[in-house]
């Protein structure tokens, strides 16, 4: 299943006639890591969650390779800004994930608990746990199944520098197989270390789109200069 390019035409989206976003047009190959970036409101999560098919759009607004939103929708997954775990243990919580996707390898839990470095809190209720390890259960679920696209809305938001370059790890190793990784961040030196490609907005629309690589080098106007300074 071939999901590139990711061709997004003219999508528009609007509450109570506000423009929440407006006139997006997206054309890439990017396999690896697209970074969304932009001010507080911009529409970072709200594109993040059009692209996953949370919010539904006309679907000839957003096509993959030759697929609709909702013909990948299994084969994608998307770990929210503010992550919602169910009322058990961090193993039930994966346990859950792992049933419902139908994956018979018993030791996957495991596996995956050794990957992300879980083994200490595993049996831990999710009430108890900090919001970092939240946040680290939360991507922990988003690749069970190994899906092709995993969004991921300010995935180190609430972490320290040792769990945060854990993440960073896990994200990259992840864009370095063959998972196409969507995420927001607001972190200037991450998206230096990780994005590949960015896509900046401001007030829902489009202002820079290209490698990370000239983002860093070019000049730009006020608004991205001061965020690329204080970031
Ligand atoms: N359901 C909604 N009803 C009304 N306004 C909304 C709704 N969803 C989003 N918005 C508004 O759309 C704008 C963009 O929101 P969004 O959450 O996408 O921003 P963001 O770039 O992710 O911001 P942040 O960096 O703070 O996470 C905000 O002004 C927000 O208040
Ligand atoms: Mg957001």
């Amino acid at each position: 299943m071939r999901i590139l390019p990711l061709i997004v035409k003219n999508l528009n989206y609007e509450i109570n006639n506000n423009f929440i976003l407006k006139d997006i047009n997206i054309n890439t190959t990017e396999k690896k890591i697209t970074i969304i970036a932009g001010n507080n409101g911009s529409g970072k999560s709200t594109l993040l969650k059009a692209l996953h098919g949370l919010i539904k759009m006309p679907e000839s607004t957003i096509k993959w390779g030759e697929f609709t939103t909702s013909e990948i929708k299994k084969n994608q997954s998307m770990v929210f800004q503010t992550p919602i775990l169910l009322n058990r243990t961090i193993y039930e919580n994966l346990l859950y994930v792992i049933k419902q996707k139908n994956i018979k390898d018993k030791y996957y839990v495991d596996k995956i608990i050794k990957k992300l470095n879980l083994e200490s809190i595993m049996n831990i209720n999710t009430k108890y746990i900090s919001g970092g390890e939240r946040q680290k259960v939360a991507i922990a679920m988003s690749i069970i199944g190994d899906p092709k696209i995993i969004f991921l809305d300010e995935p180190t938001s609430q972490l320290d520098p040792v769990y945060k370059n854990e993440i960073e790890n896990i994200i990259n190793n992840l864009a370095s197989s063959t998972t196409k990784i969507f995420m927001t961040s607001h972190d200037i030196s991450q998206i230096k270390r990780i994005g590949k490609e960015i896509i900046f907005l401001d007030k829902g629309k489009i202002l820079y789109q290209n490698s990370t690589e000239k983002f860093f080098i070019q000049k730009h106007c006020d608004l991205i200069e001061n965020y690329i300074n204080f970031g």
